[in-house]
């Protein structure tokens, strides 16, 4: 009995761990874009100009706002204020501005306060004195943005509620002119305290809402623009939606396509996959998981197959091949003529890892060296497992990879006819014609790069391209 006791707390203990081992391990998206606290700013500036925002302030019906809102309650004073609004003949925005933005996260990354400062002038004029009097108005709307869960588990970031406080309402009168016309003053402004906000709510918020819709979908459509490899495409789509500090971000899932546009691969949330970097830039980043960059990298590079004519190409290292094999089997290296071949296959998908310190590409290469063109039968095979030393860069627009070495992690011999030897013997010499022949092979594939444009998109000339652990890193280069 107590053994039994013992193995159900060991189950229950089991469990536990399991889960509190399962439970705070985040999912880890096949990419995560990163839009920062100034790409916000600046891209909803932007819109905010391209609704016609201060146009809106200019045409604010100060003059029918004022009118319509007669003192409620007291009808002997609502009577005296409408008969001294009877003299302002003309009331308007003359000039209006919208300052710098302030954003400010909410805690636990709930939401995103957006502060949009408001400068206006109005003008008014009256018969009861010469010049237009003017009043300088300041306030701030403030707009919530949230994040939605839909039905299906999905988040996207609504603009959930915009105001301008009263609290925030300044105004005061630009110049003084007579007793009689700073009295009026003073009734125009008490009756623009309560109007100014019901307006900017009425009239800005609306465009406010609109403009950063349009932001956000010009976000999403910069995150889901398809990739064009040769061949293939890579497409992002959205998971998710969220605020993290000031900033948007947005969770990618990736599928890879062939040539004939069908779905070879698809990426989704993966709880083995290494998690993203947290990355704290006031622009932007994207960040690409390493199976995806790797998946991308294979469809460049299919298995192929590369014959090299050595002593054409070559003939220093068919030079030294010779003097090698020449160690392992006399006879066999006086048959090495002048149409010798190396065969060059590499198999399967190359496997790409990414950390801080580098990048590597691990292939599996089958290499046959034939005496002449004539032979069928191969001196022998041999199996290598081979690190390819990459390095990214951007290049305009466009992401570019690079081999620069290459390196043996094993190699094994797998058939011979030429005897049995050790092919570490051979490491050297082939590590030499790999780099020559096989590098500058994939190079001139990888060369054309692939087109990511999100960074020029966002108004940023040169990106950089790094590479941290398990992911690499799109940011703009300068700040
Ligand atoms: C989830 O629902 C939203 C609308 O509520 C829709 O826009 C989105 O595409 C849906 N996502 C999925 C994965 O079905
Ligand atoms: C990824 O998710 C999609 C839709 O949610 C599903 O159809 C697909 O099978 C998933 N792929 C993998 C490899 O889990
Ligand atoms: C991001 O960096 C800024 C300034 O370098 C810092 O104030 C802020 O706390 C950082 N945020 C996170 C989430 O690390
Ligand atoms: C040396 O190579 C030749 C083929 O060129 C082969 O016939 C011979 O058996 C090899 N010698 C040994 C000792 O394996």
């Amino acid at each position: 009995m107590p053994q039994k006791m013992a193995i159900l707390w060991t189950f229950a203990l089991l469990c536990a761990l399991l889960e509190a081992t399962l439970v705070p391990a985040t999912l880890s998206p096949p990419a995560e874009l990163v839009l920062g606290p100034e790409v916000i700013k600046e891209k909803l500036t932007q819109e905010l100009e391209d609704h016609g925002a201060t146009t809106i302030l200019q045409q604010l019906p100060l003059l029918s706002a004022v009118r319509n809102k007669p003192a409620r309650g007291f009808p002997l004073l609502g009577g005296l204020v409408n008969s001294f609004l009877n003299y302002v003949i003309w009331l308007k925005v003359t000039s209006a501005n919208i300052l710098q933005l302030q954003l400010q996260p909410l805690t636990d990354d709930q939401g995103l306060l957006i502060k949009i400062p408001l400068d206006m002038v109005a003008g008014f004029n009256t018969p009861l004195v010469k010049t237009i009097m003017e009043f300088h108005m300041e306030t701030e709307v403030q707009a919530l943005v949230l994040v939605e869960t839909s039905l299906n588990g999905s988040n996207n970031l609504i603009l959930s509620s915009c105001a301008s406080s009263r609290g925030s309402l300044h105004i005061s009168l630009l110049n003084k002119v007579s007793f009689l016309a700073n009295s009026l003053a003073d009734k125009v402004t008490n009756l623009l305290v309560p109007a100014l906000p019901q307006m900017v709510k009425k009239k800005l918020c609306p465009v406010i809402e609109e403009a950063f819709k349009d932001m956000y979908a010009d976000f999403l459509k910069m995150a889901k623009a398809p990739i064009s490899l040769s061949p293939g495409l890579l497409n992002f789509d959205l998971l998710s939606s969220t605020i993290t500090g000031s900033s948007i971000q947005m969770d990618l899932q990736a599928t890879l396509l062939d040539s004939q546009a069908k779905v070879t691969k698809w990426f989704n949330d993966s709880v083995v996959a290494p998690a993203l970097p947290t990355l704290n830039s006031t622009l932007f980043s994207l960040a690409i998981r390493q199976d995806v960059v790797s998946a991308v990298v294979a469809a460049i590079l299919p298995p192929e197959e590369l014959l090299v004519l050595l002593d054409f190409v070559l003939p220093d290292l068919a030079h030294e091949l010779k003097s090698r094999i020449k160690v392992i089997n006399k006879t066999a290296s006086d048959k090495l003529g002048p149409t010798q071949i190396v065969k060059i296959v590499t198999r399967k998908l190359p496997q790409l890892s990414l950390s801080q310190d580098d990048a590597k590409l691990a292939q599996r290469i089958l290499l046959e060296v034939f005496a002449t063109n004539k032979d069928v039968r191969p001196f022998f095979t041999l199996g290598i497992e081979a690190n390819l030393a990459a390095q990214f860069y951007a290049e305009g627009d466009w992401l570019v990879l690079n081999f620069n070495d290459i390196s043996f992690d094993r190699i094994r011999l797998m058939i011979s006819d030429i005897g049995l030897f050790n092919p570490e013997v051979l490491t050297s010499i082939l590590t030499k014609i790999l780099y020559s022949s096989l590098l500058p092979n994939e190079n001139g594939k990888l060369r054309p790069g692939i087109p990511i444009s999100i960074s020029k998109n966002l108004g940023y000339k040169t990106a950089l391209w790094s590479v941290t652990q398990g992911a690499l890193v799109l940011t703009p280069a300068s700040a």
